[in-house]
This record gives C-alpha cells, structure tokens and sequence, in this order.
C-alpha cells in the first residue's frame, strides 16, 4: 500500500450520523432537538411516492412540527429550484429544512439553506468556502446508496443560464444530522442503483488518488471501494437483499466522509461539465468517464491506482509492469461497469465533436480540478474526452 506523510496539517469535517434500519424514522426526533418547529421538507415526486415516505412524515407530525412539502426538484435540481424553495422558506417561516431523496433533493436543500441565510443567487456562491453565514438546521435522509451528500460539505447545482453544473463545497452545507437508512434503499431501480453505486465507486476512487488526500481520508476511500465491489453486483441484481442494500450503504457513507474532505477529481469536473450540457444522469456521466481518467491519470499515482485495483479484487502481481499494472486496473473498472450496464459511450448520447472544446472548457473551470492527481492542460482533458466519445 502507497505511504503517506503525517507531517501536515489536516482538519476533517462529518457530521452526526445515525447508520442503520429505522434512522430514517428519527427524522421527528432530531428536528425537535434542533428547536424546529416548521420545516421545508424538499423532496422529488418519485420519492414522495414511496410508502416509507408517509411513514417519516408521520414521525415528524407526531413530534407537532408542520412539514411543507417541496418536491419541485429536477434530477439535476436547478438555480430556478433553489430560488423558489428558498422564497417559500422565507413567505412560511419555516425554521429548519430536511431532504428525503437521493443526491438532488439533498443538494437543493443545502442550496436553499445557502439563499435562506445569506440572500443573492445561488450561483454567487460557486467555488471553495463562499459562504459567509451558517444555514438553518439542515436534516438529510438519503434514499440512494451513492451522492453520500448527506455527509459532504458539497452541494451541485444546475446553472441554468450557462448550462453547466457549478460546486459549491463549504462547511456551512455539510448537515447538522444525516439519518442514514438502508431499507430505503430498496424501491431503487435498476438503472438507478447501477448508476448511483457507480457514483460512490467514483468517489472513493477519485478520494483516494487526489492531490488532498491524507490519512483519515485514505482509510474510508480504500475500504469503500471494497465494499462497494463486493456489494454493487448483488444490489443490483438481487435488489430486496438487505445486505447488499446496507453494505452499499455503508460502502458509500465512507465514500462521501472520504471524498468531502479529500475532494474529488477530473472525473467529476468533467461530469459536471457534461451533466450541465446534456442534462445525464450525473451516475452514467461519471461511469462514462471513470476508466478514461483513470488512463489519463495512472502514471501520476500508479502506486495508488494499484491499490484500487487490488480492492477491487484484480489480479495484480507485485512483479507486473506499470503498463501490466494499469491493463489490470482498467479491466477491472471496465468489468464492473459491465455488470452494472454503465457502458454507454458520449457519442450514443448524442455528444458531437464540435461540443468537446466547450466541455473541456468548462471542466477546466470546475472545483474538483483542482485536486486532480495530474495537473492538466485544457487540450489533454478535451482529448479525454474524445477517447470516451
Ligand atoms: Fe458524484
């Protein structure tokens, strides 16, 4: 396993959490405890749907707190989502914010906590540590095993104006309380779970290899990839096993400790960049992406890729060449994303040559470049992205 120097300063950030079958039922509870008294309860449509919905609503009547429904959130939630969420918190008073869904709904909440505290647009507060005044209380109970934005000090949301994703990655959106449940996870669909645990998968990779990756960092993204290459293939396949569910669960809480502090990579900038134009699921963007980064990056961390690749169960041995090396570490994305049926490619959704100087354009811009174990220039990451085209 590569070393690592414990001669600097580092600060780690997380949340309470509540890890287990039933947390999510505690949202009541904990919101009593944060003095709320009416909360935005921001959701989507899909979720809301789900019979354990009305099961968390009913533990937050019974604490007499008032829940306002806002499920006007897109899969990739919106500027104009923000805005209008945060203009209901201000007409009904409402003194605390909990989101029930998956990495959208959770990303809204923390952009609304944002405009509810400290006024403007939400996109005045793109980039690293922006943000001035702390948010209302903000409770999170994820329903997908892969954003883990319940225990990040991140928020994405769609700048609607410039068609691109912007990050927003400050201490003030990292929630008071993340009820982590994984019963819920079992409505999740196919596509879905493949698409979200891929997601976690990326995290802890990208985690791992970046430029701020320490110690305490290391420990969950390494252990997070194991999980999640163990437990991906049967939660997919096998979606009422409670085992697979939860340790996907868990697989990808310690992705999101991992990657809130360690940041992420060219994959998610890349993402970014492509999810703002195309409007994809920010799961398939990054399954599209993973194993070209990771061919554009090995050379830079290959000691480190090679412990991911190990993780992942490849056949590596000590005598192999960096070349042979890489070929096994590859291979093993690659068999994962067939198993998951993440194959698409960028030119079978409908991404054309001439758009490529435009995204790499973009994902220069991205925050999560910036901790990219390679530095690079905007004619490799646009090369990047013709490989995966
Ligand atoms: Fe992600």
């Amino acid at each position: 396993m590569s070393t690592e120097s414990l001669l600097e300063l580092r600060k780690f950030v997380a949340p309470e959490f509540v890890f287990g079958p039933g947390a999510a039922l505690l949202a009541g509870r904990y919101a009593l405890n944060l003095g709320a008294r009416r909360i935005l309860l921001v959701t989507d449509a899909g979720v809301a749907m789900q019979p354990w919905f009305a099961d968390i609503l009913a533990a937050l009547d019974a604490t007499g707190i008032e829940s306002i429904i806002f499920s006007e959130v897109s899969a990739n939630p919106r500027d104009t989502e923000v805005m209008h969420g945060a203009a209901i918190v201000k007409e009904r008073g409402c003194d605390a914010i909990i989101a029930v869904g998956g990495g959208s709904p959770m990303d809204c909440a923390k952009g609304i906590g944002i405009v509810s505290s400290n006024g403007g647009h939400i996109t005045d507060y793109e980039g690293v540590d922006n943000v001035s005044v702390p948010c209302p209380p903000l409770i999170c109970v994820p329903t997908t095993a892969g954003s883990s934005a319940d225990v990040s000090q991140f928020a994405i949301i769609s700048d609607t104006k410039r068609k691109v994703k912007i990050a927003i990655v400050s201490k003030t959106t990292v929630p008071d309380a993340a009820l982590i449940d994984p019963m819920l996870t079992i409505s999740m669909d196919h596509d879905l779970t493949a698409n979200t645990g891929i997601d976690a998968l990326t995290h802890a990779i990208e985690a791992y290899v970046s430029n701020a990756h320490g110690p305490v960092t290391d420990l969950f993204a390494l252990e997070a990839v194991r999980r999640i290459a163990k437990h991906l293939p049967g939660a997919i396949n096998t979606p009422n096993n409670i085992e697979d569910r939860s340790g996907m669960m868990l697989g990808s809480m310690y992705a999101g400790i991992a990657f809130s502090n360690a940041i992420l990579g060219a994959v998610h900038a890349m993402a970014h960049s492509l999810g703002g134009l195309m409007d994809l699921p920010h799961g398939q963007c990054n399954a599209i992406l993973l194993d070209h980064v990771i061919n554009y990056n090995f050379d830079s961390e290959p000691e480190r890729y090679t412990d991911i690749g190990v993780a992942l169960g490849a056949h590596i041995e000590p005598s192999f060449t960096q070349e042979e090396k890489q070929k096994a570490v590859i291979e093993a994305i690659r068999d994962l994303k067939r198993m998951a049926g993440t194959t698409a490619t960028l030119g079978s959704l409908g991404v054309q040559l001439k758009d490529l100087d435009r995204l790499a354009q973009f994902a220069m811009n991205d925050a999560c470049m910036v901790t990219n174990p390679k530095t690079s220039t905007v004619e490799e990451i646009r090369a990047v992205f013709e490989n995966a085209l």
